[in-house]
């Protein structure tokens, strides 16, 4: 029963494959779904609104604008009262008024009316799914968020041979499995804390310390930690990036409200401090904006360490993480000085990149890295920087398993 409570609405539209519906429908409930049907014009000419009914145990949705008023299951209210939308099969003209955001029928209706995830399965004739306005339509509705099961490849009703079948309804029920009560990740259960993003330390009220950090690359740890299943508190400096879905996110400015915050989280299985702290503060901060006078000398700012955020993680002690990991960003010498950070810092792993000019890491989109364990060292090739974040993140949950 892996659907239980759950909620679906089955827009049916005009393909022969609306002839595997009443299965689909018989497997949802099994899984405990409640389910409701909407069916096209199109699609009551291949299975009619009594088998649905019958085997839904609802009454089917057909007209937009039915008799009774609509009072009883109108549009809003269906697209509503739904956790997702499965269209199967999918007809190439459903997908065509979808695309242009018609509502002129029932299911129209509902798919432009509703805020819910919404899956198309498509079913046609292989031309007709090759069709350049099809793959443009799919392509819109793609880019709107919309998942697209199928279709498959094989023999057609129409006696051609290609892709344009609809998936069976074990696929679709597996979809449907995978979006609404996702198995859980290898970090389920785990508390995983990430720095991220630059640190920024004032000098007067105007004016502070920075460095070129974008945050892309803890951000991106973040939430392929969460995507594993993994509970992440993210500390993160001031970055243009949007704050990850499905995390806690704890705002800093400093190296040392970035410390206190990253203490506040613990106690965490492992942590990531991808952050670029700021290695000094100005020692004392202008109360008022500095302010040049004619003739005189640039002011001499004074600097002071700030605390290290990953050796303190590291320390031994009853709150340390079972995994550490550091970066090292490095202009020279890349894995000796990566592995003295390693040793110094105590870190468990470290990942390791050239940020030397030129690299286009700082700041970009890529990134290219060693990971220096207490085994050895590997090296990566050049990946986007959400895949390094995947891979590590997979690494991270298999070191976690192992311990
Ligand atoms: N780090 C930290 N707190 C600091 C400085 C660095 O947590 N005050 C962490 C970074 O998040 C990173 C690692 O230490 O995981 C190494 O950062 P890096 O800037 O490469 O090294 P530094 O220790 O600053 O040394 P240096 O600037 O001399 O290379």
């Amino acid at each position: 029963m892996r659907l239980a409570g759950k909620r679906v609405l089955l827009i049916v539209s005009g393909g022969i494959a609306a002839y595997k519906i009443p299965e689909l429908v018989r497997l949802l409930r099994g899984e405990g779904a409640e389910v409701r049907c909407v069916l096209t014009a199109a699609g009551a000419k291949f299975v009619t609104p009594l088998v649905l009914q019958t085997l839904s145990g609802h009454p089917v949705g057909e007209d937009l604008f039915p008799l009774g008023g609509e009072a009883e299951i109108g549009h809003i209210q269906l697209s509503r009262a739904a956790d997702v939308l499965l269209v199967a099969p999918a007809t190439a003209d459903l997908l065509a008024r979808m695309a242009c955001g018609l509502g002129n029928d029932l299911a129209s209706a509902v798919l432009l009316a509703t805020d819910k995830p919404v899956l198309v399965a498509p079913a046609m004739n292989v031309r007709m799914w090759q069709h350049p306005a099809t793959q443009a339509n799919v392509a819109t509705l793609r880019a709107r968020g919309i998942g697209v099961i199928g279709p498959e490849s094989g023999p057609m009703a129409c006696n051609e041979f290609g892709p344009g079948r609809m998936s069976e309804p074990e696929a679709l029920l597996a979809a449907l499995v995978a979006l609404l009560a996702p198995a859980p990740g290898p970090l389920a259960g785990r508390h995983v804390l990430v720095t991220s993003g630059p640190t920024h330390e004032p000098i007067d009220p105007v004016r502070y310390l920075a460095n070129r950090s974008s945050g892309r690359q803890g951000h991106a740890v973040a939430a392929a930690l969460a995507a594993l299943g993994a509970r992440v508190t993210l500390v993160s400096g001031p970055v243009a990036l949007a704050d990850p879905e499905g995390m806690a996110v704890r705002h800093v400015e400093t190296a040392e409200q970035m410390l206190a915050a990253c203490l506040e989280a613990l106690p965490a299985d492992a942590a990531v401090c991808a952050a670029a702290v700021a290695d000094w503060r100005v020692a004392e901060i202008a109360a008022g904006k500095l302010k040049k006078q004619p003739g005189a000398a640039a002011p001499r700012l004074e600097l002071v360490a700030n605390p290290d955020i990953l050796a303190t993680l590291a320390a031994p002690g009853r709150n340390r993480p079972r995994l550490v990991v550091g970066f090292a960003a490095e202009t020279a010498d890349l894995l000796a000085h990566a592995e003295a950070k390693r040793r110094q810092k105590q870190a468990d792993w470290i990942v390791a990149n050239d940020v030397g000019g030129g690299s286009g890491i700082m700041g970009g989109t890529e990134n290219e890295i060693h990971l220096l364990t207490a085994a050895g060292v590997e090296h990566w090739p050049r990946l986007a920087k959400e895949e390094v974040a995947r891979r590590l993140a997979l690494r991270i949950a298999q070191a976690l398993a192992a311990t």
